[in-house]
């Protein structure tokens, strides 16, 4: 209980939750029924039965299978805003959450005929209020889906350019089914958000299923400053070593690792070879509605496992305050 204590305080910055993947059973039956969304034949009926089909993922696309249909309840800027606004008062309220940069999935929305202004304006109106009111600091990371083609995500930057430019799109990520899809396929679509916003941020979802090539080719030909997941860059001491020395953050997911079968036990995740290699890392939710919990539950599952010292939980939170992508003077004030 005092552990839950000292967890739920510290100033907790997140960098890895899929707006779309904190979409509540309750609401995505709430928003089917009040936007007439007809759920496929085979799709769980009630909320108990598909919060029980979330413990049974057998993998990465298993469980986007999942995740996508859910999307496809979301219709107007309302819901988007709602969706946002739970999510942060949620985490500030029960989590303790500082700050958090959120991804979200335009093309999982435009593809069903939903605007990217409708999306964005959601979203944003979500991060505005949550910053009014409940004092945390937001970030929005447009993602590309690497299981469509690469014209397809040039397609969505043009469509999201007066976002981009303007900041409101604070950083590019990459998502989806990640084997068949190395980073390499989207070369040009980093380059094109880069060209309009030179200072963009840019990150990618990276050696979750991929192996560590993935990391070290979305590093060298996407020029991310980020990496998703990243857990297997424990296949490369070289790559360890280049993580370290660049403080190249790696956005860990426990639950969503446990859940998606990436490892069978939370202590299998390799957080003590990246202390051991000076590896930043911070720890995040994903998808919380899907993969049980949100990320006290992350630090507490960790804690739980690995039983860390103050000092390491201080380095940790260090780490992430330093890899996030909000103003130095919001970083001093989270220090
Ligand atoms: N989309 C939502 N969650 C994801 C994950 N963990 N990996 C890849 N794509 C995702
Ligand atoms: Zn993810």
């Amino acid at each position: 209980e005092t552990m839950r204590n000292f967890l739920q305080e510290l100033p907790k910055c997140e960098h890895h939750v899929h707006l779309e993947g904190t979409l509540e059973p309750e609401l995505l039956f709430e928003l089917a029924k009040r936007n007439n969304i007809v759920l496929p034949e085979q799709f769980p009926k009630s909320k108990a039965e598909l919060t029980e089909r979330y413990n049974n993922f057998a993998d990465l696309q298993d469980f986007l299978d999942f995740y996508y249909i859910g999307t496809s309840v979301l219709l107007t800027e309302d819901d988007f805003f709602q969706l946002a606004w739970n999510y942060f008062e949620r985490v500030a309220k029960n989590d303790g959450l500082a700050h958090t940069e959120v991804f979200f999935d335009p093309q999982s929305h435009t593809e069903r005929g939903v605007s990217m202004d409708t999306v964005v304006k959601g979203f944003k109106r979500g991060c505005e209020k949550a910053e009014e009111e409940l004092g945390i600091s937001t970030k929005l990371i447009m993602c590309l889906l690497r299981h469509l083609p690469s014209s397809h995500g040039l397609e969505t930057i043009n469509q999201a350019e007066e976002y981009i430019v303007n900041g409101h799109i604070h950083a590019l990520g990459l998502d989806s089914a990640e084997k068949p899809f190395p980073p390499e396929l989207f070369v040009e679509c980093y380059e094109k958000v880069k060209q309009l916003h030179g200072s963009i941020n840019l990150t990618a979802h990276a050696g979750e299923e991929g192996d560590h090539t993935y990391i070290t080719n979305s590093l060298d030909l996407l020029n991310v400053k980020r990496i998703d997941h990243g857990v297997n860059s424990i296949q490369s001491v070289e790559l360890l070593q280049r993580l370290s020395d660049e403080r190249i953050l790696l956005s860990v997911c426990p639950l969503s690792n446990i859940k998606l079968q990436v490892f069978k036990e939370l202590t299998q995740i390799p957080l003590l070879k990246f202390l051991e290699h000076d590896v930043p890392f911070s720890l995040n939710s994903d998808d919380p509605a899907y993969f049980g919990g949100y990320i006290l539950d992350n630090y507490i599952a960790i804690h739980e496992n690995f039983g860390f010292k103050i000092e390491i939980w201080e380095k940790i939170v260090k780490n992430s305050i330093h890899g996030s992508w909000c103003h130095q003077s919001r970083k001093d004030e989270l220090l």
